[in-house]
């Protein structure tokens, strides 16, 4: 079957990485959920690259940690139960080629439990600092429930306000949908 077009934003940000991350590279997954984008990255890394990937729920990081072991390529990836707002703790500044974030609530879990504006601006801005220069930030926001809608606002600004200090931004997302569509913002570090 061929993929949707035009593309998901979740799969449109794995076209965009894909051309950015080399075999060897460190990259972060700043919402590590069921472990999707963490496989997609652990297999862009190659046997000699790091994923290190984030997430506050228990299950999640169950979920990733079984996916990638049932891929072989727990190896490559390292998870931590924590806020990405700490990824500083365990990420040398500028040493990393990208970091996602895929924002929201875990599917088929407690919607409650999703990423605030104020944890992930504060986590956005210790991703500046880990992304080595032309180092790639993607984020994927979802309007269309209300804490997703103030936080995709939050975003939007927080990221415009990086091409002040020279980092070239793109915001890509569906048009005419019932709902606010979800958009991916993708930007490169000068
Ligand atoms: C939409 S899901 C991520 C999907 C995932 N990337 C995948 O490929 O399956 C969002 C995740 O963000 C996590 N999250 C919420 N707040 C967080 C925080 N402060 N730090 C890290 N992860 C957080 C949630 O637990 C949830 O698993």
């Amino acid at each position: 079957m061929n993929p949707p077009f035009p593309p998901r934003p979740t799969h449109l940000a794995w076209t965009l990485l894909r051309e950015v991350i080399r075999p060897g590279d460190l990259v972060i997954d700043a919402t590590a959920g069921n472990g999707h984008d963490t496989v997609f990255l652990a297999q862009c890394v190659g046997p000699t690259g790091k994923v290190l990937a984030f997430d506050v729920q228990a299950e999640a990081i169950h979920a990733t940690s079984e996916k990638v072991s049932s891929l072989d390529l727990a190896h490559r990836v390292t998870l931590h139960q924590i806020c990405h707002t700490r990824m500083e703790e365990f990420v040398a500044p500028e040493s990393a080629t990208a970091v996602m974030f895929n924002l929201g609530y875990l599917p088929g879990q407690d919607h409650a439990l999703t990423t605030t504006a104020a944890q992930t601006i504060r986590a956005l801005e210790a991703a500046t600092r880990v992304l080595g220069p032309g180092g790639i930030l993607s984020i994927l926001c979802y309007p269309g429930h209300p804490e997703g809608a103030t936080e995709a606002d939050r975003v939007e600004t927080w990221v415009t306000s990086l091409t002040d200090h020279g980092w070239r931004v793109a915001k890509y997302a569906m048009i005419g949908t019932k709902k606010p569509a979800p958009f991916l913002v993708a930007g490169r570090k000068p």
